[in-house]
């Protein structure tokens, strides 16, 4: 699949068939995910893949039992890794480390779509509760839980993207 396609046809997917994804699978989607950017190089981010069946149920309903939880056959949580990047940048260090988890999330969106996975990148949850489950050391934020499975649905465009506020400053 050639990048543009992918980039017009990818969707969130909130649908999944209850089939597990391979853990080879898996590893393609991080190796995916690691070729994302990361200011200065210093891939100020962590990546956690839960597949266990307990975790996963406290993950959704520390993401206000939002119903792509439930059926998901891994959740893959991306952090900003702070202080990794905070060390360097200082001030402006949590705002890279933010971006170098984004640019991580969306690395991997695309690569699920490539591979025939649905994903859907799922920001509303309980900080503090998500923190605590996976026991991130301190100043290593939750940024997004990933979650991911064969696709039950096709959802269409939403739209939206002929309103995006573009300036042509020429
Ligand atoms: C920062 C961020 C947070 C999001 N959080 C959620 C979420 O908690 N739950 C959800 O269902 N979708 C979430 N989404 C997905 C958006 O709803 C989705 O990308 C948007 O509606 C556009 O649809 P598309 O991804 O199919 O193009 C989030 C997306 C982003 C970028």
């Amino acid at each position: 699949m050639d990048l543009m396609t992918a980039l017009r046809q990818r969707r969130s997917i909130r649908r999944y068939q209850e089939r597990p994804i391979p853990e080879e699978t898996l590893k393609t989607l991080l190796d995916a995910a690691k070729t994302a950017p990361s200011a200065g190089n210093l891939r100020s981010r962590k990546f956690l893949v839960v597949t266990n069946p307990q975790i996963m149920k406290a993950l959704g309903l520390a993401a206000y039992s939002q119903p792509q939880f439930s059926k998901a056959a891994a959740l893959v949580v991306i952090c900003a890794d702070v202080p990794r990047s905070s060390a360097r940048y200082g001030d402006r260090g949590s705002l890279f480390a933010i971006q170098d988890a984004d640019a991580a999330c969306m690395c991997l969106l695309l690569a699920a779509h490539a591979l025939g996975l649905g994903a859907c990148w799922n920001g509303a949850f309980d900080d503090a509760l998500v923190r605590d489950l996976l026991s991130l050391e301190k100043g290593v934020l939750p940024v997004a839980i990933i979650s991911l499975g064969w696709p039950d649905q096709q959802p269409a465009d939403p739209g939206g993207s002929q309103e995006e506020a573009v300036s042509w400053i020429t």
